[in-house]
């Protein structure tokens, strides 16, 4: 069993609406040998691909993404949900995303200095629910004329339609945990 599922089923709490907390070791406070030990299934899984670039979006999914993209030695880059003073409107991919559990849409940009046409592109993130911030991700890259290589997720809420959404648009969807279920504050996984 990983390190992550090993954490999960230790740490991790279950909220009544299908809302996993793992603040204590992802997404507030952060393990670092966790990130470090998803990082490395990233790269064994997506080694052969010609990864240029990891990309991501704040706030939770730089950790993951950072250690990722140290072990592929490429540079990472993540999405920002504002935009920032110094960077000019022309000068920007955007597109939206809605995030279903906060009941929020978001404009998500990045410069476009920093995705270029012959970039190849692992998105990551922490949490892959509806799919909504990974498809807002595949849209940025597309905008730049880039390929997307893959998306790797570190929690995947399986019973969410997420990975449905990101396979129908031709993207390779890999999950270091599958979560079948959150009934009964109970996780159980897809086993692999
Ligand atoms: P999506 O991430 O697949 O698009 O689905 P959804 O719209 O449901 O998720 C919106 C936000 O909620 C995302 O964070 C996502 O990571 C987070 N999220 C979804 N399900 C869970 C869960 O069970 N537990 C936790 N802890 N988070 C969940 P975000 O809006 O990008 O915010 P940030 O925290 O990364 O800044």
């Amino acid at each position: 069993m990983s390190n992550l599922k090993e954490r999960i089923l230790k740490d991790g709490v279950v909220y009544p609406n299908n809302v996993l907390k793992v603040d204590s070791f992802l997404n507030h406070q952060i393990d670092p040998q966790v990130i470090h030990e998803i990082a490395e299934a990233f790269y064994q899984h997506f080694k052969d691909k010609g990864i240029t670039k990891v990309f991501t979006i704040e706030a939770s999914g730089i950790a993951p993404a950072i250690m990722t993209a140290m072990r592929f030695e490429v540079p990472m880059l993540f999405a920002k949900k504002s935009l920032p003073s110094t960077l000019k409107k022309d000068d920007q991919y955007e597109t939206k995303v809605h995030s279903y559990t906060k009941n929020v849409t978001s404009n998500v940009i990045i410069s476009k200095h920093y995705l270029q046409a012959d970039d190849v592109v692992l998105i990551v993130d922490d949490f892959l629910a509806n799919g909504e911030a990974a498809k807002g991700l595949m849209d940025l890259v597309h905008q730049a004329g880039a390929k997307v290589a893959g998306v790797g997720i570190c929690i995947e809420k399986s019973f969410q339609p997420g990975r449905q959404t990101l396979e129908d648009l031709g993207a390779e969807v890999y999950s270091i945990c599958r979560i079948k279920s959150l009934a009964n504050q109970e996780v159980t996984f897809i086993e692999d």
